[in-house]
């Protein structure tokens, strides 16, 4: 299938989008992302997507790279041109190129890339069996609030549950607090029957799909709270899934060897699931 990307200010095929070697994106990892999905063509949740990047790009002192309007045509024409229906954009901004020194060179311009991701979102079928995880030390910075590029906390977490198979891995303070995943927020339903996930703050990045199942808890009165968890009650916990742009929500039925629940799905994630996608259905509908 052919894949087109948008980088230097022009759609080309993937694999001639090639950037600049002294990118300080490539050198200090001195940029940030967003990753969307689109469905049947159209953009799920975009002005939220957009809001999460200037935010991201304003912490680190990085201009938007083109007014919000021109990004917002540039990914639906980023859509028409490649060949999926439904997927995942990858939007990157980096600080611009310069020779190498730590501090920003004043006339330095924002490198804006885009492309479409070769992965699906996560299926109903994948979402009905729900799946395996652990917990890892989390070892990252104390900025996590902002979607950096900066990765590589979270990238050898992440490998460690690959290694094993699983889906995914939860991140600890050295107090036990579980944070949230290598690329997802995490919630529970703790022995009291309470949905709980950690407050949005510098722990944790502010995930979308979890700004609007909260938006969604709320509205419909379930019992939630945005009060942090520890490993302990992850393992006690009755129902655990994690929310993110590709899952929707993803049901986990066995954390760090243990059974979660009866090893299925449980009903209050269920009851979300279908609340969550009646959302995607109304996001997307002509
Ligand atoms: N990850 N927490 C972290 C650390 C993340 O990287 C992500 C997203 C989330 C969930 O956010 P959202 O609901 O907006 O997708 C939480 C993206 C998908 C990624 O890095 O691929």
């Amino acid at each position: 299938m052919s894949r087109i990307a948008y980088v230097n200010n022009q759609f080309v095929p993937q694999s001639q989008a090639l950037i600049a070697m002294e990118d300080r994106g490539y050198q200090f990892a001195d940029g940030v992302y967003e990753v969307a999905a689109f469905i049947d063509r159209r953009m799920l949740d975009e002005a939220r997507h957009l809001d999460r990047l200037e935010r991201s790009l304003h912490e680190i002192a990085i201009p938007m790279p083109k007014p919000r309007a021109a990004l917002s045509l540039l990914l639906r024409e980023l859509i028409r041109r490649n060949a999926r229906d439904s997927g995942l954009i990858y939007l990157q901004v980096t600080r611009g190129v310069s020779a190498r020194n730590h501090t920003f060179p004043a006339s330095i311009k924002p490198v804006l890339t885009m492309n479409v991701l070769p992965v699906a979102i996560a299926s109903d079928a994948a979402r009905n069996v729900g799946v395996k995880a652990i917990t890892a030390p989390d070892l990252r910075w104390k900025r996590c609030d902002i979607k950096s590029i900066a990765l590589l906390p979270n990238i050898l977490s992440r490998q460690l549950s690959a290694e094993k198979n699983m889906r995914e891995t939860f991140l600890y303070l050295p107090d036990g607090t579980i944070t949230e995943g290598t690329a997802t927020n995490v919630f529970i339903v703790d022995t009291s029957g309470v949905l709980r996930t950690h407050p949005k703050n510098e722990a944790i990045l502010g995930g979308i799909t979890r700004d609007v199942l909260l938006e969604i808890v709320r509205a419909k009165n379930i019992a939630f709270e945005e009060r942090a968890f520890t490993r302990d009650d992850m393992h006690a916990a009755q129902e655990i899934f994690f929310t993110s742009t590709s899952a929707f929500l993803m049901p986990v039925i066995e954390i760090d060897g243990k059974i979660v629940g009866n090893g299925t799905p449980g009903a209050i994630t269920k009851k979300l699931t279908e609340l969550y996608k009646a959302h995607v259905a109304h996001e997307v509908a002509a």
